[in-house]
C-alpha cells in the first residue's frame, strides 16, 4: 500500500542541512555519512519512537516545506526558534543555546560594536536568522546555500564579513586561522526541533527523549563529545 510513497511506519525521517558542523555535517570513514549533535539526538528520538531513522539532507530553506507537505517527519537542523517559524511549525523544547558571531578577515581591525556593522557586504546562508537579521543592519547582503560559501567568499575578499551561529563559526575558524571571530551583542537563540503542526504526539515524544537524556546524562555525553 505504501508502495511508492517513500515512507513507511517504522521509519521516521529527520530533515537537516548537513552544512552546519558540529550539529550536521557530511563526514565519516566513506565520507557520505550524516553525522553530528543533532543526527545523535534523532537517533535517540527515532528509537525511543521504535523506529528507524533515515537522514534527509536538503537546503535549509526547503526544510519546512519538505516538513509540512510530509516529506520528512521533523527537522533538526541547527534550528532556532522563531516567532516568525512558530506559525508554520511546532518547536520542541529548546535543545541548545547560541548566537550569533561575525567573521571577517584577520586583517581587518574595523569592526568593534554593532554600529560598526551597519552598511557593510554581509555574506548569509539563506533563510537562516543571520540572513533575516543581517537587514537590520544592511542592504548589502549575499545569501548562500551553505554557510561553508559564505565563508569562502569572505576569503577571497568578495565580502566584509560573514554573520553565522557561534559553534558552527567556531568549527570553520578551526580550520581557516586566516579569519577572526567578533563577539558582537547579538540576542541568544534557542535550537528546536520543528514538527508539523498536525503530529502533536511525535512533539510529545521528541520533549520526553529530551527530558530523558537531560534527566540520565546522555544529552551531556553529547555534548562533550561533539561540542565543547
Ligand atoms: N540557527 C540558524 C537558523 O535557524 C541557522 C541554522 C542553519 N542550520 C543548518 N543546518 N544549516 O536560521
Amino acid at each position: 500500500l505504501l508502495a511508492g510513497c517513500g515512507k513507511s511506519d517504522d521509519v521516521l525521517v529527520v530533515g537537516t542541512n548537513a552544512a552546519f558542523p558540529p550539529f550536521e555535517y557530511v563526514g565519516g570513514q566513506s565520507g557520505d555519512e550524516i553525522k553530528g549533535f543533532d543526527i545523535d539526538l534523532a537517533k535517540q528520538i527515532a528509537k525511543d519512537a521504535g523506529k528507524t531513522l533515515k537522514v534527509e539532507n536538503m537546503k535549509f530553506d526547503s526544510l519546512i516545506v519538505a516538513l509540512n507537505s510530509g516529506k520528512i517527519d521533523f527537522i533538526a537542523s541547527g534550528m532556532t526558534i522563531t516567532a516568525e517559524r512558530q506559525a508554520n511549525v511546532n518547536f520542541s523544547e529548546p535543545y541548545y543555546e547560541a548566537t550569533q558571531v561575525v567573521l571577517v578577515n584577520k586583517d581587518n581591525d574595523s569592526i568593534h560594536t554593532l554600529e560598526d556593522i551597519k552598511g557593510k557586504h554581509f555574506a548569509v546562508q539563506l533563510g537562516t536568522t543571520a540572513d533575516i537579521m543581517s537587514k537590520k543592519y544592511t542592504q548589502n547582503i549575499t545569501a548562500f546555500n551553505t554557510g561553508f560559501e559564505a565563508i569562502m567568499e569572505l576569503k577571497n575578499s568578495k565580502v566584509d564579513l560573514v554573520l553565522f551561529d557561534s559553534e558552527p563559526a567556531a568549527n570553520y575558524l578551526a580550520k581557516n586561522p586566516e579569519l577572526k571571530m567578533i563577539k558582537l551583542d547579538f540576542p541568544a537563540e534557542f535550537y528546536g526541533f520543528a514538527v508539523s503542526k498536525e503530529q502533536p504526539e511525535l512533539l510529545a515524544s521528541i520533549n520526553k527523549t529530551l527530558a530523558k537524556m537531560k534527566a540520565d546524562g546522555q544529552y551531556q555525553t553529547l555534548v562533550s563529545a561533539h561540542i565543547k
